[in-house]
């Protein structure tokens, strides 16, 4: 541990601590960040410099003690060129220099206007929080910054990480009561990213709803607030934590391949907030994020403290595309489970739209002998193989196996998967009780609620308070239980309804607001604490979909359930927004039965291509599906797997937006340059309109490669060309009608 500095050390002891600093860190680092430390300290501009491979945030103390934000963006390769931190003037008394000031952490306190990153309210009533520098201490690539408050030992430590070959930074904060009173946090915030004073901002976010999560929004960024959330207990279909700002320059507003992008993306399931900020007085475009402080209140007693959730930031300088390959790129190498030896996700089949809650031994066993015809690695059933449950009436909470339905229990259905080269994973909601179930019969308690008041049922199941110890405990010994006497490698893991009602009646008062918090902090550690038991499964987050995706949940789960919106043409933008944040390879995406929930039919070809871009899985009902079917369906899976490695861990080139015309393509080039595969897809086609021309990216102008279309559309004869020859003069396909679509692999020649 580097020890802590202040500015008050003698030199000679900062020399010691600053030799002793750049000892601890390692080259590798170093080489990441082009040959500078991640983290610096420069003691004559009392600067902080973190560095990527190509960006710099800088933060500074002024003379009042502040601490401020100086830069974000574009890397610094000189360090003369930085300045030292300042108070900005305020120009009149209704403005204080504090709030004309980018200020790094500021508290609520003082005389400031902006989004604080901190409130408290202390048990004497003093709501006023000052902080100012106090020290800091460096570790490799890591940096803490601690604040403390003018007039009280209430600090709050900075934790900076640099993520130097992702071009992203994480911060996160600890607020720590050393007084001897008790103080209530009321907001806390990871912290701010603030982009460069300027004009012509824009936001881009993700929306949606049940069935149609992570859609593509983009408006201007104007003076006040906006407000992205959840208020539902967990991340929410509705807004997801994920920003991208970025700036019209004179060549107009970023696109995929050019301008600047600023990005950040919360580790957080529970309640959420971004507010994004362009504050009147001084037009300074910023972005806090953290707890949800809507209903938050959290006393800390003297000794305690408050951790918020990462909070990750990163920049490109080559529009969205490469801010999405960045995120793509840290949730692999960074955040995932596996990353520190990313593995191919398996083809996977799931049972739920071939039979709903009607499971059972011999037409689980139909479904998975056809399912290995085809190539499945991992066959999962769903809902329906625990308790009474024959409906959503019923059953959720009693995680044994329905003795009807399986009377000799899973193995025999296991093994017979097994036998068939596939693993096998099985679906819980571990979260919920039915009110028709034994456990709600045993212990009504375990809801949250408030005594006396309704207790709002949806999909018929109240939400288990995860937030006692007792009920985690419950929860963990059920699954333990099932895992413990079956070879279950994959969990899926849904939560189908969002909080109501979110009393804790048993802890005292001031204390029951913490529910929204503990309870994910106790989802949480049943995942890690189930994966550290068994180390060979893997989990994919549910909720009704793409209700829970951030990167909080990614540290623990393999995959996530991208939407139960598996039709073909509305998942192109379901897709396409998740790209734009989360990695293909966690993105679950089924080939479904035709017509589907909005009666759609799209050919089997199209559905495969779609589910292709992210890791496929079939979830049609295999027992309906023809020879012809079976065999075209096989031929596709074998294609998925030449490429999947280019889809899962390569780059992502996002060539034609469904949002913008009749074609949507997708390019995949593989973490060596190898391998490229492009998806394109025609919707509806006017008459004798050809499909617009697809220019390549991502690919070595002097290499050769290799074309292999996997069908006739490819209007070029040749099958051997330059790198140069794909990105300036393309390809073209004849795609036609509606729903057609097409790929071809590129192999590089050498
Ligand atoms: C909602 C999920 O999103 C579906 O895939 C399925 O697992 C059902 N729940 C089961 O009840």
């Amino acid at each position: 541990m580097a020890k802590r500095c202040t500015f008050s050390a003698k030199p000679r002891t900062w020399m010691a601590a600053f030799i002793l600093m750049s000892a601890l860190i390692p080259s590798s680092l170093k080489a990441q960040a082009g040959g500078e430390a991640p983290v610096r300290y420069l003691e004559s501009q009392k600067v902080w410099v973190l560095t990527t491979r190509r960006s710099s945030y800088v933060m500074g103390v002024n003379a009042q003690n502040d601490l401020q934000t100086l830069y974000w963006g574009g890397r610094l390769e000189s360090d003369h060129d930085i300045g030292s931190a300042h108070l900005q003037p305020s120009h009149a008394s209704f403005d204080s220099p504090q709030t004309m000031t980018n200020m790094e952490y500021p508290g609520w306190g003082g005389m400031y206007y902006n989004e604080p990153c901190a409130k408290v309210t202390l048990a004497d009533g003093d709501r006023d929080l000052v902080l100012k520098y106090d020290s800091y201490r460096i570790n490799g690539n890591e940096l803490e910054i601690r604040l403390k408050d003018i007039q009280y030992n209430l600090t709050v430590s900075l934790n900076y990480r640099v993520y130097p070959a992702e071009d992203v930074i994480r911060k996160q904060a600890v607020i720590e009561n050393h007084t001897p009173q008790t103080v209530t946090v009321e907001s806390a915030q990871a912290g701010v990213w603030t982009v460069p004073p300027g004009e012509g901002y824009r936001l881009t976010y993700l929306t949606g709803r049940w069935a149609g999560e992570t859609q593509v929004i983009q408006e201007p960024v104007n003076p006040g607030k906006k407000v992205l959330e959840s208020r539902r207990g967990n991340t929410s279909h509705q807004l997801n934590p994920w920003f991208a700002i970025d700036q019209t320059g004179e060549d107009g507003p970023a696109t995929e391949q050019h301008g600047r992008v600023w990005f950040g993306a919360l580790g957080w399931s529970g309640n959420w907030k971004l507010v994004v900020e362009d504050t009147p007085s001084a037009h300074q475009v910023r972005v806090t994020g953290g707890y949800n402080d809507f209903d938050f209140s959290w006393p800390l007693k003297p000794g305690q403290s408050l951790e918020t959730p990462p909070f990750y930031g990163g920049y490109s300088g080559a529009g969205f595309g490469r801010a999405s390959r960045l995120m793509h790129r840290l949730e692999r190498n960074r955040i995932l489970p596996d990353h520190a030896h990313p593995r191919l996700r398996p083809v996977l089949y799931n049972s739920w739209e071939a039979t709903e809650f009607n499971v059972n031994e011999a037409g689980q066993k139909e479904l998975a002998a056809k399912a290995a015809k085809l190539g499945v690695e991992l066959f999962v059933m769903d809902d329906g193989w625990f308790g009474a449950r024959n409906n959503d009436h019923a059953g959720l909470g009693d995680w044994t196996v329905n003795p009807r339905k399986f009377p000799n229990g899973l193995k025999p259905l296991i093994d017979y998967v097994n036998g068939l080269g596939m693993k096998f994973g099985l679906w819980f909601e571990p979260e919920m009780v039915n009110p028709d179930s034994n456990l709600y019969r045993r212990h009504p308690d375990w809801v949250m609620n408030f005594p006396g008041r309704p207790r709002t049922e949806a999909r018929n199941q109240l939400v288990l308070n995860m937030a006692r110890d007792d009920v985690r405990e419950y929860v963990f010994n059920a699954l333990d239980q099932v895992l413990a006497h079956n070879n279950i490698r994959y969990i899926k893991w849904d939560m189908n309804r969002h909080f109501a009602e979110p009393g804790w009646p048993e802890a005292p008062v001031a204390e029951q607001k913490e529910i929204w918090v503990k309870y994910v902090n106790n989802v949480y550690n049943i995942m890690d604490r189930l994966r550290a038991r068994y180390p060979e499964l893997e989990i994919e987050s549910c909720s009704g979909g793409g209700g829970r995706l951030d990167l909080g949940v990614l540290k623990r789960v393999d995959e996530v359930w991208t939407s139960d919106n598996t039709e073909a043409f509305d998942r192109l933008r379901i897709q396409e927004g998740f790209s734009f944040a989360y990695a293909p390879k966690i993105m679950s995406a089924w080939v479904t039965d035709v017509p589907n929930l909005n009666r759609r039919s799209t050919p089997l070809k199209f559905r495969f291509l779609v589910a292709m871009q992210g890791s496929l899985g079939i979830g049609a009902n295999l027992d309906r599906w023809t020879e012809a079917e079976m065999s075209q369906a096989a031929s596709l899976v074998a294609y998925y797997k030449s490429v999947r490695a280019a889809v899962q861990m390569g780059n992502l080139y996002r060539l034609l937006s469904p949002r913008r015309g009749g074609v949507t393509a997708n390019e995949y080039v593989s973490a060596d340059g190898r391998q490229a595969v492009l998806f394109a897809f025609r919707h509806s086609q006017q008459l004798l309109r050809p499909a617009p021309t697809l220019y390549l990216e991502g690919l070595d102008d002097r290499a050769m490669y290799r074309i292999r279309p996997l069908d006739d559309k490819l209007a070029e004869s040749q099958r051997e060309v330059s790198g140069a020859y794909l990105r300036r003069h393309g390809l073209n396909f004849r795609l036609g009608g509606d729903y057609d679509s097409t790929s071809v692999t590129l192999e590089r020649e050498d």
